[in-house]
């Protein structure tokens, strides 16, 4: 067994997990952070990103003990005081999800992408961009369109939460 401790959403969080617990299961089990999801075990679907250090990653193919110290944001902290974060905002704007179950890997993955690529991201980039995240229902092309818009709203002004 072994002790990890993360700053989870703001907040340290620490638990006891053996040493081949997998991130994602330590979120979601031992946190009890269950937005995160699995949806795969060949690190295909990208149900299971959340941003480790800033950067979006699959955090089922992490071990937990690797995290420990690191800074983890799920989709449980984007919100801020209860204001959606223009990404979420923007994929129930748009209808970019039907199940959900892709969406809190598919929102986290958003976040980082704009994050990245600043005011320049385009369509082209979005869709190479979503090949690490699998959609089942929506045929991904609201979750495009969700994408830009909240790109372009966060880009004239009102910045990113995170
Ligand atoms: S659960 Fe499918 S990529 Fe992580
Ligand atoms: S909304 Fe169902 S898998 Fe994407």
């Amino acid at each position: 067994m072994a002790k990890v401790t993360l700053t989870v959403n703001g907040r340290s969080m620490s638990g006891e997990c053996e040493d081949r617990t997998l991130l994602v299961h330590f979120i979601r089990e031992k946190l009890g952070l269950t937005g995160t999801h699995v949806g795969c075990d060949t690190t295909q679907c990208g149900s299971c990103v959340i941003h480790m250090d800033g950067k979006s990653v699959k955090s089922c193919s992490i071990l937990a003990v690797q995290a420990s110290g690191s800074t983890i944001t799920t989709i449980e902290g984007l919100a801020g005081n209860g204001e959606l974060h223009p990404v979420q905002a923007a994929f129930k704007e748009h209808h970019g999800l039907q199940c959900g179950f892709c969406t809190p890997g598919m929102v986290m993955t958003a976040v980082d992408m704009i994050n990245r690529h600043g005011g320049s991201l385009d369509e082209p980039t979005v869709r190479h961009e979503l090949e690490g995240n699998i959609c089942r229902c929506t045929g991904y092309h609201n979750i495009v369109k969700a994408i830009l818009s909240a790109n372009a709203e966060m880009h004239s002004g009102r910045q990113a939460a995170e």
